[in-house]
């Protein structure tokens, strides 16, 4: 849909919210009213999705789906109901839980710029695309963990579907060592986020990473690791420039493989040094990913998150002559060569690598023309959010690589167990919320940004075809997107607390009494006088 034409029915729905929508409709309401937006006072919606398919990660079965009031009532065969209430027909179809995506940057300032999506825009566009809720990476304020917070507080209050929040630590003091505490207790943060490139931003050193490691396992907060050795693409960067290549193909070629490798190498046996679990975010090539499988296959709870762009594009984008198409391929660590992404898509269907995410973070053309005669002044970043649910199912599931219950828990319920917020997300099951989207596999759909409900000009899967399209996505049990239509509500969304110690945490206290005492320290010596 042309952006007018969307942001036109957006309007609609602000300027003329139905004063009185009945319960039969399938019509848009605001149950959720957080931020006071959009409200048009109907105190129940009542769904029920009939004769699907329904897929959760432990299994699936022929069954109905009822929901009431934002929350999933019952799932089981022929369920019956009252007029009242809006029936959605999925026979032959999959109904699955919405795609959590653990990796987005919404309205970041990066590298000179801001994202050109921000909380509604992207979310608007990953609802289109069968996403039902997001983690976010707040970027501290001068380091200061509580302004970020606040700062991505306002900055999220646009939001029409749910999501969480990462912190990013980029510097290490007495507060920051106090309010990652406050964070996890009081604000709903389970996990941070530790950046080892982008030298002179936001990256830190091993002692910084050290300090944090200790810290998140003693608050039971997950540490995450951006893996990349900043100080070598830092020497990397300066040998393409002293090549004289200035343009998007240098920004592969000064990063390699063998920097994330390393870094991936490093943060995981530091981790085990402290005895924390770790993760691994946008895991790119094969370098990194035999890393995370080395561990995993050692007892080390490490978690890899490869991201839809890794698994599906090749660099050879950044060598094409039209700065405009190389350059919207421009992301860290970066897209690499032909290989990796089918290496990466085989840990993924094996268990060494456990979730899919989209490191969504979209600048458009103009922004990207930052680094026009410089490739380290191009805005790091792609889209993925719209695209990542319909992209997953082709490659994987429509290719006979996974399982749909498989694709439940890559795209979904494995997100929400790691960041504990399972089974409120991450499932179809009486109780959870009803965030679900209706897929139906045999209906095709084109990517383009000329279609695409992003804000930015360009989309890294343009032209690209493939099957499996979500018809229909229910976010908080109203009927978001159905007959290719949005209708969202700014300040609909919810901001989703997750609690510290998921079951990452499970056995680390034993772990940590079994080291000790293996110890046979210290060694109680006699001392005997020198004769
Ligand atoms: O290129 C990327 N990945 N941009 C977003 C920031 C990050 O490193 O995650
Ligand atoms: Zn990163
Ligand atoms: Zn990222």
């Amino acid at each position: 849909m042309a952006l007018d034409a969307f942001f036109f029915i957006v309007s609609l729905f602000l300027l003329f919210p139905s004063p009185s929508v009945s319960d039969s409709t399938t019509q848009f309401c605001s149950a959720g009213t957080e931020y006071g937006v959009g409200s048009c006072g109907v105190s129940s919606t009542r769904i029920l999705i009939k004769g699907g398919t329904v897929v959760n990660a432990h299994h699936q079965e022929l069954a109905d789906v009822y929901v009431e009031d934002g929350i999933i009532v019952a799932v089981q065969p022929n369920i019956k109901v009252g007029d009242e209430v809006t029936v959605l027909d999925a026979t032959g179809k999959f109904v699955m839980p919405g795609g959590i995506d653990p990796h987005t940057h919404l309205a970041m300032e990066f590298m000179g710029t801001e994202t050109i999506d921000d909380f509604f825009s992207g979310q608007a566009a990953a609802l289109a695309g069968g996403t039902t809720m997001h983690i976010d990476f707040v970027i501290p304020v001068n380091g200061n963990l509580v302004a970020g917070f606040e700062a991505y507080e306002n900055k999220s209050r646009e939001s029409c579907m749910d999501y969480g929040f990462h912190m990013a630590i980029t510097k290490w003091d007495e507060g920051v060592f106090r309010d990652m505490e406050i964070l996890v207790k009081e604000k709903g943060i389970n996990s941070f986020k530790f950046f080892l490139a982008y030298k002179g931003s936001l990256m830190v050193t091993d002692d910084l990473l050290l300090e944090g490691l200790k810290r998140c396992k003693s608050i039971g907060a997950l540490a995450m690791v951006h893996a990349e050795n900043g100080d070598a693409v830092f020497e990397g960067q300066k040998r393409m420039i002293e090549l004289g290549i200035t343009g998007p193909e240098g920004h592969a070629l000064s990063r390699p493989p063998v920097l994330e490798g390393e870094a991936t190498a490093r943060a995981i046996r530091l981790a085990r040094f402290v005895n924390t679990p770790l993760y691994v975010v946008h895991v790119m090539s094969v370098d990194a990913m035999d890393e995370i499988a080395k561990a995993r296959k050692s007892g080390q709870k490490v978690i890899g998150e490869p991201v839809v762009s890794g698994l599906i594009l090749d660099d050879h984008w950044l060598w094409d002559p039209d700065f405009t198409i190389a350059s919207k391929y421009v992301m860290s660590p970066p897209i690499r060569p032909v290989g990796h992404g089918k290496a990466l898509q085989d840990a993924l269907s094996t268990g060494i690598l456990q979730l899919v995410g989209t490191d969504h973070c979209t600048f458009n053309s103009t922004q990207k023309a930052l680094g026009l005669d410089d490739f380290r002044k191009i805005p790091n970043g792609v889209n993925g959010l719209e695209e990542r649910m319909h992209l997953i199912w082709d490659t994987m599931v429509g290719s006979g690589q996974i399982s749909a219950t498989d694709y439940v828990r890559i795209t979904s319920t494995e997100c929400a167990r790691i960041f504990n917020i399972y089974p409120r997300k991450g499932a179809i099951l009486a109780g959870s919320d009803a965030d679900i989207i209706i897929l139906n596999p045999n209906s095709s759909y084109e990517i383009s940004s000329k279609s695409h409900h992003s804000r930015s000009d360009t989309n890294v899967y343009e032209g690209r075809r493939g099957k499996g399209k979500v018809e229909v996505t229910i976010a908080g049990g109203r009927i978001v997107w159905e007959n290719e239509e949005l209708k969202v509500v700014p300040g609909s969304g919810k901001y989703i607390e997750m609690p510290p110690f998921s079951y990452l945490f499970d056995g680390i206290e034993k772990s940590d009494a079994n080291y000790l005492s293996s110890l046979r320290a210290p060694v109680k010596r006699v001392r005997t006088e020198a004769t």
